[in-house]
C-alpha cells in the first residue's frame, strides 16, 4: 500500500501514521521528522533548514524531492509505506506521480483553531520519538516519557506564531493538494475533530473498502 497523509500542522497525520503502520506493516516516512534529524545533526541540509521550520515556512522543493526519492527505494518500503508530510505542494505532488503510484491520499481535516491548540500543547521525546499532549494526551508523569523516561521536550515551531504561520503557509501552498488528488479519485477525507481512536477506525475503514 502506497499511502500519503495531508492535514493541516498538528491535524494528527504523525499520530495516525504510527497507528497505520502497525496495522499494515508497511514503512512511516514523516519528511519533518527527517528534517528535524539533519538539523540534530547539524548538516549543511539541516542548517539550510532549521530557520525555514522555525518560521514556519516550506524547505525547497528540489531538497525534499531529493530526500523523498533516495527514501523510498529503501528495502523497508517493499511492501508499501505512508507519506506523512508530503507531497506539501503541487510540484511536489507532481514530481510523486512520476516516481510512484499512489493507491490512496487521506485528508485529516479540522478548524484551524483546534489545530493551534493542539499543537502548543505537544510534547515529543527526544531519544524515542513519542509525542504527547497536555490537554489531550498527556504523560502519565508531567514532562517525562512513559515510554523511555527521558525528559519531553516542545518543538521549536510549536510556538502559537510558529504555529499560525504554518498554518497559513498549509492554507497557501497545501491545500490545493486536495483538489489535485480529488480530481484523481484517489482521495478521501476523515473528520479530524475525533478522538484518536476513531479517526483510526474512519481511515482504515476507508482503505480497506
Ligand atoms: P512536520 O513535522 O511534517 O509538521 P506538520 O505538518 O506541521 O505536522 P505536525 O507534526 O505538527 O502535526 P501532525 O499532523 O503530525 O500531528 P500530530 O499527530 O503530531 O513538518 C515540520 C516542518 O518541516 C514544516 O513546517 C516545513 O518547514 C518542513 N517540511 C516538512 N515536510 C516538508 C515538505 N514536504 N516540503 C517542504 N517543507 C517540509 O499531533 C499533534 C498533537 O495533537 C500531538 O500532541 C498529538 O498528541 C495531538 N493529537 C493528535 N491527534 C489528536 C486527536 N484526534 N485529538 C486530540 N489530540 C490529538
Amino acid at each position: 500500500m502506497k499511502l500519503v497523509l495531508i492535514g493541516a500542522p498538528a491535524a494528527g497525520k504523525g499520530t495516525q501514521a504510527a497507528r497505520l503502520v502497525r496495522h499494515y506493516g508497511i514503512a512511516h516516512i514523516s519528511t519533518g521528522d527527517m528534517l528535524r534529524e539533519e538539523v540534530a545533526k547539524g548538516t549543511d541540509l539541516g542548517n539550510q533548514a532549521k530557520s525555514i521550520m522555525a518560521a514556519g515556512g516550506l524547505v525547497s522543493d528540489e531538497i525534499i524531492i531529493a530526500m523523498v526519492k533516495e527514501r523510498i527505494q529503501r528495502d523497508d518500503c517493499k511492501k508499501g509505506f505512508i507519506l506523512d508530510g508530503f507531497p506539501r505542494t503541487v510540484v511536489q505532488a507532481e514530481k510523486l506521480e512520476d516516481m510512484v503510484a499512489l493507491d490512496h491520499v487521506v485528508y485529516i481535516n479540522a478548524p484551524d483553531e483546534v489545530m493551534l491548540e493542539r499543537l502548543t500543547a505537544r510534547e515529543s521525546c527526544p531519544k524515542c520519538g513519542a509525542t504527547y499532549n497536555k490537554l489531550f494526551m498527556p504523560a502519565k508523569t508531567a514532562g517525562v516519557c512513559d515510554a523511555c523516561g527521558e525528559k519531553l521536550t516542545q518543538r521549536k515551531d510549536d510556538t502559537p506564531e510558529a504555529g499560525k504561520a504554518r498554518i497559513k503557509t498549509f492554507h497557501e501552498q497545501s491545500e490545493p493538494l486536495v483538489g489535485y488528488y480529488g480530481k484523481k479519485g484517489i482521495l478521501f477525507e476523515v473528520d479530524g475533530t475525533q478522538a484518536v481512536d476513531e479517526i483510526t477506525k474512519a481511515i482504515i475503514a476507508g482503505l480497506d473498502r
